[in-house]
């Protein structure tokens, strides 16, 4: 095949808990994502040569351009170097995205981008490597890549993130988005965050999505990152008291940050919300999905 176009999704944290500092500078944690629709989209297309060239459709918004850079800093090209240099692979790949999914947002989109390639070269390129050595390249280049290479649409995760332990989810969820306008750093969130001597446990959120029980979901939902950043980003706190006394909802925050959202009942519910939050803060909110 000589052009591929794939779909790469967001995540979202809907828990998160942090359960101790390890010797490698990471943090252990217990997380449960899901994977949504709100996606980027890459075309991979076969080249002459053995390069691998990188850039943004037209299409991409303008405030979506700088956050994405086009050196080897980007997990794209470190993915696809990562593949080529393992399989010996004598072929190269021009490699487009229209982003969607905002950047230092909590919403993995460089990861996701990462997975997406690692997936979309395999195809142009017909390799089949095993599966472990796919996992492998992916957590050398980050923590949530392994969940989204996965496929799964919803799991929980330990270790760094990358020990990917999927779950079963008996229905669809709603979640209305937003993202003030100043990012996160992820390191910096990770170090200003204490660490519990009694950390929460994600049974509940699971039995929730497996739908062991039907109380709401956002009962469960939880994130240990969420003071530290509101400390660091306060923008983002004063979005979230907004997000809530117009909502009446609880708010929540994925990831480091600094996307924060609702729980929606429905789609309806969602749009509503949606408005609700918008009206409130001027921001421009999404309605995200659980990804079917
Ligand atoms: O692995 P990833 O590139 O997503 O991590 C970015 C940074 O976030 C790491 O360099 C580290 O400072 C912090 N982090 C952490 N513990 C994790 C995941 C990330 O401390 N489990």
């Amino acid at each position: 095949m000589s052009r591929i176009e794939l779909l790469s999704p967001a995540k979202l944290n809907i828990f998160l808990e942090v359960i101790g500092k390890r010797s490698d500078g990471y943090h252990e944690l217990e997380t449960v994502m899901l994977r949504t629709d709100l996606s980027d989209l890459m075309v991979f297309e076969q080249t002459s040569g053995t390069q691998i060239e990188l850039r943004l459709s037209d299409e991409t918004p303008p405030e979506l351009r700088s956050g994405f850079p086009l050196d080897s800093s980007n997990l794209i090209l470190r993915a696809a170097e990562n593949l080529q240099r393992r399989s010996q692979v004598q072929m190269g790949a021009r490699i487009s995205v229209t982003k969607v999914i905002p950047p230092e947002s909590g919403l993995a989109g460089g990861s996701s981008n990462a997975a997406t390639t690692l997936r979309g070269l395999c195809r142009l390129w017909n390799l089949q490597p095993p599966e472990d050595e796919l996992h492998e390249i992916a957590a050398t280049l980050g923590s949530d890549i392994n969940f989204l290479l996965s496929g799964a649409k919803a799991a929980i995760c330990r270790g760094r993130g990358e020990i990917v332990v999927p779950v079963e989810v008996a229905q669809e969820f709603w979640f209305v988005a937003v993202r003030p306008k100043t990012g996160n750093s992820t390191p910096t969130v990770f170090r200003e965050t204490n660490i519990p001597s009694v950390p929460e446990s994600s049974s509940g959120i699971v039995r929730r999505l497996t739908g062991e029980t039907d109380e709401p979901l956002e009962k469960f939902c939880f994130n240990r990152l969420t003071d530290a950043a509101c400390i660091i980003n306060g923008e983002m706190s004063r979005l979230m008291n907004s997000m809530q006394k117009c909502s009446l909802k609880p708010a929540f925050m994925s990831g480091s940050g600094s996307t924060c959202f609702l729980v929606a009942d429905d789609q309806h519910d969602a749009d509503r919300l949606r408005s609700l939050v918008e009206c409130s803060t001027g921001l421009r909110c999404w309605v995200l999905q659980t990804s079917t």
